[in-house]
């Protein structure tokens, strides 16, 4: 194979993926035009709203006993509100919802993409209906503060605007405080018709420190503190809405399909909604299913509103006008207005259906109701299939290579793809792809170790040991390595420091000791220390608990930085590492021309080692140090058993650092659906607006341990002694062919499944985010990851 073919094949395969991916995200139909009253015959019941979201806002936040938003639970017993769990459509990430919220419709799912990546102008609502744009049809004046997404999706349509950036997940304080400075104004002139306030504070704590954060309660109290400021300034005309345009997780993430994600808080508050006689019993113990109160779709409030406000109902809605509010009106007008949702109903079904009873109306709303959410998204077929058909080329290239390079571990390579591939066509299997890798890893270690029981035993405890890090599938929730750290601080600071320690002796053993010992012992200590103290200030500032014995060193640090609070600390810190890292990798290159060739990938590995404990979690950092004995054992066992032959070595070395690159991503926590995104150390070091480093950053800390992985395989096959020229363009052949049949095969089977299944009810669930992560594995990990070993060994 020469090496255009590998080019021409790298290129199909990219293009494949991208032209399949444009035909299964296709940017949604929808009605054009706006929705108009039929006849509108019924009152008016407020002619003023506040609409006040709280990002992240999740049902149990405010009807449960655990929660601090006493104020707003008075008004639900009072009867002076109205409360809610609203089932958020997913995916749940705010510029979706926000568009679900306002327009009535569910969203496109490629929306919740462009809301990570930031700037995009594919996504305004401006040339489609939503109760903002009848209001504003309606000559109405809309004032709004908060997160500037709004401004994204509505240009020109806000008459007074303050925008606070979502940018820093890492301020819980600023973007609340750029809100609440403008209410004291607002509230006394109250010059606007619509005034909108969207707080992004508890969403920010939410990634930071997750539900139980000590952050939390002193938000919600700040959050139940406004809604008393509001309410009490109001009169009985204008109606105040407070909800959450999504929930959180367990650990404060969202994006994904879970209870607690999908589950927000929806209230509505008014004088004037005690004649309806509600008055709730909150708070309501805790639940597992997030369940308070009256269960409604998030998308219903857009006709209630609308109704509430005699407004025409937005042309592409779904929701159904919320039964509990029509007996604020007579029984005349109620059948006015449900025929209203029903004529907005009957236009995106295209059927006329005549009915003339309010039960008749529910029912049939809510009949079509499921079937039109799941029935609108349309599929460019032919481009998908373009898509596949590239890819199975592809495939049988690369299949066909293989069977002409007959080895025996050909017949491994051939099972691990086909049986990978097989399982893309389950939605259990794709959630619980974890189990999977477990199995190959175990499958292949006792094959690798035949004849050698004591390494086999070890080398299966270690797997055993970072399999138990993390559950993340859906079906096996039991108790994890990362949880017992996450309640023993101590074990937990006392690994920390035995991994970061043990990665800074073996720095220190490197080539940098041929040169210089103290200048070796230097670079060592100063990046381990360095990297020790920010993850401990990083600790502080989040208000995690950390044991006595470091709180000397934290100050210590504090006052040499000059500064009194941990977080001014962490920008200075975080960029005096990666500086440091800088000046160690130029350092190590120049020894390199100076023929120091030794440990040269070791010391690489190493030092990325240090950048990827950096940008781990800290329950997480002790995985490093199951790596590197896992790693020692593979070099071992694949060095001297067996005779294996020198090409047989190398490729069992990257194959099995394929299967531990898998294994060890899900032991992170990560998993194939948008919720496990981890934000918590994409800002390290940022202070300006940077969406590039912002990436980079995201990425290496969502895959430190494959990247791991992929880097360890060299490391492995280049530490032993034996000379390095005959073998380097074997190893760059082989590391290719493993991960290119892999990659290939399993894409082509993921394409395959997501269009044979591509009505099925967990399509956007399951296999869209699959989808998504396949695209991210191919060019980040199988693109730029790989790129940047080939250039290595090249220069090796
Ligand atoms: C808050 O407002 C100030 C002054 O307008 C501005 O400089 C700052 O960037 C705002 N902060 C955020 C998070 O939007």
């Amino acid at each position: 194979m020469r090496w255009y073919h590998i080019l021409l094949l790298a290129v199909l395969q990219i293009a494949g993926l991208l032209v399949f991916c444009l035909g299964f995200f296709p940017s949604k139909v929808v009605l054009k035009g706006f929705g108009e009253f039929d006849n509108g015959n019924y009152d008016p019941q407020f002619n003023k709203i506040v609409f006040m979201v709280v990002d992240a806002l999740r049902s149990d936040f405010i009807f449960s006993e655990d929660s601090s938003m006493l104020y707003v639970q008075s008004l639900l017993r009072e009867g002076s509100a109205l409360g809610f769990t609203a089932y958020s459509n997913p995916p749940t990430v705010t510029l979706p919802r926000l568009k679900g919220i306002t327009t009535g419709s569910t969203p496109n799912f490629l929306d919740a993409v462009l809301n990570v990546v930031e700037e995009d102008s594919s996504s305004t609502l401006a040339n489609q209906d939503s109760w903002i744009t009848q209001l504003k049809k309606a000559d109405k004046r809309i004032h709004m503060y908060g997160d500037d997404t709004w401004i994204k999706l509505f240009p020109s349509v806000f008459d007074e605007v303050d925008g606070t950036g979502s940018f820093f997940v890492s301020d819980f304080t600023e973007v609340d405080n750029n809100v609440t400075r403008h209410l004291d104004h607002e509230l006394s002139e109250q010059s606007w018709d619509c005034l909108i306030l969207h707080y992004l504070g508890l969403d920010h704590i939410g990634h930071k420190g997750g539900p139980k954060s000590i952050f939390m309660s002193p938000k919600q109290r700040e959050m139940d503190s406004i809604v008393e400021k509001i309410h009490s300034k109001l009169d009985d005309d204008t109606l105040m809405v407070l909800l959450g345009d999504h929930g959180m997780n367990d650990i404060g993430n969202h994006g994904g399909s879970s209870a607690g994600e999908t589950s927000a808080g929806l209230v509505f508050i008014s004088n004037k909604l005690r004649k309806l006689n509600s008055n709730a019993k909150v708070p309501l113990p805790k639940n597992e299913d997030f369940k308070f109160l009256t269960k409604v779709q998030q998308i219903d409030l857009v006709p209630t509103i609308s109704n509430l406000l005699r407004l025409p109902i937005p042309r592409n809605n779904l929701g159904i006008m919320i039964k509990e509010f029509l007996p604020l009106w007579s029984a005349d007008q109620q059948l006015n207005l449900m025929k209203e949702n029903l004529k907005n109903y009957e236009n995106l079904k295209g059927e006329v259906t005549n009915l003339e009873d309010i039960n008749m109306i529910y029912d049939f709303l809510i009949n079509s109701q499921s079937g039109l959410t799941q029935s609108a998204t349309n599929y460019l077929t032919d481009k998908m299939l373009c898509g596949i058909v590239m890819l199975i080329f592809s495939s049988l290239f690369v299949l066909l290579y293989l069977y002409n390079t007959v080895q025996l571990y050909s017949i491994w390579f051939y099972s691990l793809n086909i049986l990978y591939g097989i399982t893309m066509f389950g939605s259990s299997f794709v959630e619980e792809e974890y189990q999977i890798w477990w199995w190959f890893a175990t499958f292949f270690i006792v094959f690798l170790c035949y004849g050698r029981p004591s390494n086999l035993l070890y080398i299966l405890f270690l797997i055993r040991l970072v399999r138990g890090w993390n559950n993340t599938g859906q079906k096996y929730i039991g108790d994890t390595i990362f949880q017992y750290l996450q309640e023993h601080p101590f074990i937990n600071w006392l690994l920390v420091f035995l991994t970061i320690s043990v990665y800074g002796f073996s720095l220190n053993n490197g080539a940098f000791s041929l040169f210089s010992p103290l200048l070796s012992f230097l670079i060592s200590f100063l990046l381990s220390i360095t990297c020790f103290t920010f993850k401990l200030l990083f600790s502080l500032a989040n208000g995690d608990e950390i044991p006595k014995e470091l709180v000397g060193l934290a100050a210590f640090t504090m006052e040499s930085l000059g500064v009194d609070n941990a977080q001014d600390s962490l920008i200075d810190l975080a960029r005096m590492f990666y500086y440091m890292v800088l000046a160690v990798l130029v350092l190590r290159l120049g020894l390199k021309f100076k023929s120091y060739d030794y440990w040269f990938f070791t010391d690489l590995h190493n030092l990325l080692s240090f950048v990827l404990i950096f940008q781990t979690s800290l329950q997480n950092i002790p995985l490093f140090l199951v790596f590197l004995g896992i790693k020692h054992q593979v070099g071992l066992v694949s060095g001297n058993s067996m005779g294996l032959k020198k090409s047989n070595r190398i490729s069992f070395v990257s194959l099995f650092c394929l299967i531990l690159q898998h294994l060890s991503f899900f032991s992170l926590g990560q998993s194939n659906s948008l919720a496990t995104v981890d934000l918590s150390n994409a800002y390290n070091g940022i202070s300006g607006y940077n969406i590039l480093a912002v990436g980079v950053l995201t990425f290496i800390s969502n895959f430190s341990t494959p990247i791991f992985w992929s880097f360890g395989s060299l490391s492995i096959l280049f530490e032993n002694k034996e000379k390095l020229a005959p073998i380097k363009y074997e190893v760059l052949k082989t590391r290719w062919l493993v991960s290119t049949s892999f990659y290939t095969i399993g894409t082509t089977f993921t394409l395959i499944a997501c269009y044979a299944l591509r009505y099925h009810l967990f399509i956007w669930t399951v296999f869209s985010p699959k989808l998504l992560y396949t695209l991210a594995w191919n060019l980040l990990m199988n693109g730029l990851v790989e790129i940047l070993c080939l250039l290595l060994t090249i220069l090796h």
